[in-house]
């Protein structure tokens, strides 16, 4: 099948792998991950890696033997930062600082929404002094159970859309991922319905087109998340507004070497 766009796998590690275990699975995947990348000639699929903070550094030295040829389709991503350049923010991580080991962050993921109190508004901070940093922001959005029954759906990615896509610097619009996460398939094992997440990126690809323009919405890159394995991911692939996905749980294991695999054969 020919893409209108790279296809973007992303693994977000979550809380998962310090420094050690995390070069020890890097490792052990990446032969694999570039065999499958390469081995077929393929550079239409894009790979980021998103390790917790503290093993940044470790996967980086990992993913720096590489080619550099091959560098370009093996990206280290961050899962959260702030939005501040510097100074005293306790705990924090500046977009600068984000910038020298990563060239993509997640921002948004619902898990910051829920246990962090991130808003919007935040992540409409954080995404502009990613773009601003030369950083690929990742954008996660999703309606939660209750949304999803009442069928609000549409109503709630509309208004997150709206608020943390918004006002970004136009240069470097072609840079920007949203993943779409229905919060009630994330880690459950109860994926949405290819058919679902289709409807909902259409309409993401849709609001964008009303936002800024045909040509922005036509480079958007849109991933579904919440409980894709290398037994699913093809049917998300299959719709024309999904270019790839934002995987959990499955990006810890073997299976992520398998949904690669798949997206690119
Ligand atoms: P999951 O998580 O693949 O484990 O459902 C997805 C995510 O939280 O990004």
């Amino acid at each position: 099948m020919t893409r209108a766009r790279t296809a973007i796998i992303a693994g977000n590690w979550k809380m998962n792998f310090g420094p050690t275990e995390a070069k020890h699975f890097v490792k052990e995947i990446l032969p694999e991950i570039g065999q499958v990348l390469y081995g077929s000639g393929s550079t239409q699929t894009l790979c980021i890696l998103c390790p917790p903070t503290i093993s940044l550094e470790a996967v980086r030295t990992v993913l720096d033997t590489l080619p550099a040829s091959q560098q370009n389709y093996i990206e280290l991503g961050a899962q959260n930062m702030y939005f501040e350049e510097k100074g005293a923010f306790t705990g924090e991580i500046s977009p600068a600082m984000i910038h020298e080991l990563c060239s993509a962050v997640i921002l948004g993921h619902s898990e910051r929404r829920m246990y962090f109190g991130e808003t919007n508004e935040v992540v409409n901070k954080k995404a502009k002094a990613a773009l601003q940093h030369g950083l690929r922001p990742i954008i996660c959005i999703g309606e939660n159970q209750e949304q999803h029954e009442a069928g609000q759906t549409e109503q709630v990615i509309r208004e997150q859309v709206q608020n943390c896509l918004c006002n970004f610097p136009v240069e470097r619009l072609q840079d920007i991922v949203v993943a779409y996460e229905p919060i009630w398939a994330i880690g459950s094992g109860k994926a949405a319905t290819a058919e679902g997440a289709g409807n909902v990126a259409q309409a993401i690809r849709q609001l964008y087109r009303t936002m800024y323009n045909e040509e922005v919405a036509n480079a958007l890159h849109i991933l579904y998340g919440g409980s894709v394995t290398s037994e699913n991911i093809n049917e998300f692939m299959a719709h024309p507004d999904i270019d790839g996905a934002l995987v959990g749980g499955a990006s810890i294991k073997a299976d992520f070497v398998g949904i690669v695999r798949n997206v690119v054969v």
